[in-house]
């Protein structure tokens, strides 16, 4: 098998914010795999825009030792990357006044896709959107793409809708969660809707729960300050547990098509309950003999900003009542594991009388690392000594399955970055969508500060709080275990 590089015409891609730290790791790093894998054509060029006062030649040594950095390297040749740094030039801008936009207007060549990616905080979009139009770089047939934190909360969120509505149409913006990217996330949606196997036992008769974990090991390492104003609800839940949660419980679109995605996806979380606040975990990193904990990585040294969440959720539609959803994330856990797992309810009767034990099936998708499925089943333990029923996975490491095309594919940003340049919004979140994800998560953030709850201490390492175990175990349930 060989990957497939599908053509795509020139275009001509700014970039706001070039200089910073998302550009340097992910968005730069991943056009240079694109052009490595040839998908970037004749004619088109990256011109990054930012304050600092660069010209072309000191902005192509940031980019070549960004690419060092964090990785162009698979399958790029040597000589490569000087090509690539020939499609790069500079521009100093302005982002608030008029220095510059006249001298990145002449920068844009004829190609009709043009792209401008503004990788800056949110309290730039407006502006920015504004100066496109004013200065006439963008035109009707222009795309941009802005990044979360898209808001702090369902009014800021829609503040920013209505600012960028003013200067674009809805179908030329690109609202980015690189959960979507991901190739483990859209195989949710093939083995979804490719399969005739899992659908028919897709729903509440047949389905005891789901868990959705995302676990990192990381801390908040330099992004304090942003991180103590958003906490893991904000960072984490609000967008990417929210997306997983739309891909596993939506119903099957008309086509994979954007708006056909997006309809499904803002209907689950429409039919989302509020949670009740007994079935939320906060929690946040302890310091230990060894490493700091949370409140060292930020300047408050009080702060009662939560690094973990767990909770449990409901979706009232008729696929979906009476089946709970668990969902848990959290910084500085035992092992950096994202899964989401499809628990299923046990037989209603055994056939083998209570000594052989009961056993539930469980399909577990491996977002990352080592992603793949796992599909547990129930056999006999082998030997003599009667029927005893044991748990056997039979395992499916897309690693393995693939070979090293798996190991090739593009990583989230290179996939979205490609998407926005072909015109294709079906991974990005539509606005309606956003603003439903505050709708939901702003009662609990509320919530919390109403009762001055203070989140949990957890150890580094740990699975997260007693308290998150707690909140399975009053169910009779428990969380799969956090490992690779
Ligand atoms: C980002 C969050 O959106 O996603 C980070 O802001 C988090 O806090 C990161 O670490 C996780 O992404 P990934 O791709 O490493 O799972």
């Amino acid at each position: 098998m060989v990957s497939r590089v599908i053509p795509v015409d020139p275009f001509d891609l700014v970039i706001f914010g070039a200089t910073g730290d998302l550009a340097r790791r992910k968005i730069l790093p991943a056009l240079f795999r694109r052009f490595c894998a040839g998908q970037i054509p004749e004619g088109s060029q990256i011109i990054g825009a930012a304050r600092s006062d660069l010209n072309d030649a000191g902005f192509r040594s940031l980019v070549a030792e960004a690419v060092r950095e964090f990785g162009g390297g698979r399958g790029c040749e040597d000589g490569t990357l000087e090509q690539f740094l020939e499609r790069l030039s500079y521009e100093t801008i302005d982002a608030k006044g008029t220095d510059g936009w006249k001298a990145l207007k002449a920068r844009l060549g004829a190609s009709p896709v043009k792209a401008f990616y503004f990788s800056v905080g949110p309290s730039l979009f407006g502006e920015l959107a504004e100066r496109l139009r004013r200065f006439d770089l963008a035109d009707d047939q222009s795309r941009v793409v802005v990044e979360k934190p898209f808001g702090h909360d369902l009014e800021t969120a829609r503040a920013l809708n209505m600012t960028l509505a003013q200067h674009f149409d809805e179908s030329q913006i690109y609202r980015i969660d690189h959960y979507l990217g991901k190739e483990t996330v859209q195989n949710l949606m093939a083995v979804r809707f490719g399969n005739m196997l899992f659908e028919p036992l897709w729903n509440a008769q047949y389905v005891d729960h789901i868990q959705i974990t995302v676990a990192e090991t990381v801390d908040v390492g330099g992004r304090g300050g942003y991180y103590d104003r958003s906490g893991a609800m904000r960072d984490m839940v609000q967008n990417h547990l929210m997306q997983l949660l739309c891909l596993i419980a939506m119903e099957p679109p008309a086509r994979f098509e954007p708006d056909s995605v997006r309809d499904e996806k803002l209907k689950v979380i429409r039919a989302l309950d509020p949670v009740d606040y007994h079935h939320i975990v906060r929690g946040q990193y302890s310091a230990d003999e060894e490493q700091p904990g949370y409140r060292a990585h930020v300047e408050n040294p009080r702060s009662t900003t939560e690094s973990f969440v767990a909770l449990k959720c409901h979706i009232s539609n008729w696929r979906w009542a009476g089946t709970p959803f668990y969902l848990r994330t959290g910084k500085k856990l035992h092992t950096r594991a994202s899964e989401i797992a499809v628990v299923f309810k046990d037989a209603p009767h055994s056939i083998f009388g209570p000594d052989a034990g009961r056993h539930s099936n469980v399909l577990a998708i491996r977002l990352q690392p080592n992603e793949g499925i796992t599909m547990q089943v129930t056999i006999k333990e082998p030997g003599p000594g009667g029927m005893r029923l044991i748990d056997v996975p039979l395992d499916m490491s897309f690693a393995e399955a693939l070979g090293p095309d798996a190991e090739d594919a593009p990583d989230a940003y290179e996939r979205l970055i490609m998407d926005v340049i072909r015109g294709n919004q079906t991974l990005f979140m539509r606005g309606d969508e956003v603003e439903a994800a505050w709708n939901w998560t702003d009662p609990i953030i509320e919530g919390w500060q109403r009762r001055g709850e203070v989140p949990k201490p957890y150890e580094t390492g740990s699975d997260g709080p007693e308290d998150a175990l707690m909140l399975m175990h009053r169910d009779g349930r428990k969380w799969r275990k956090i490992r690779r």
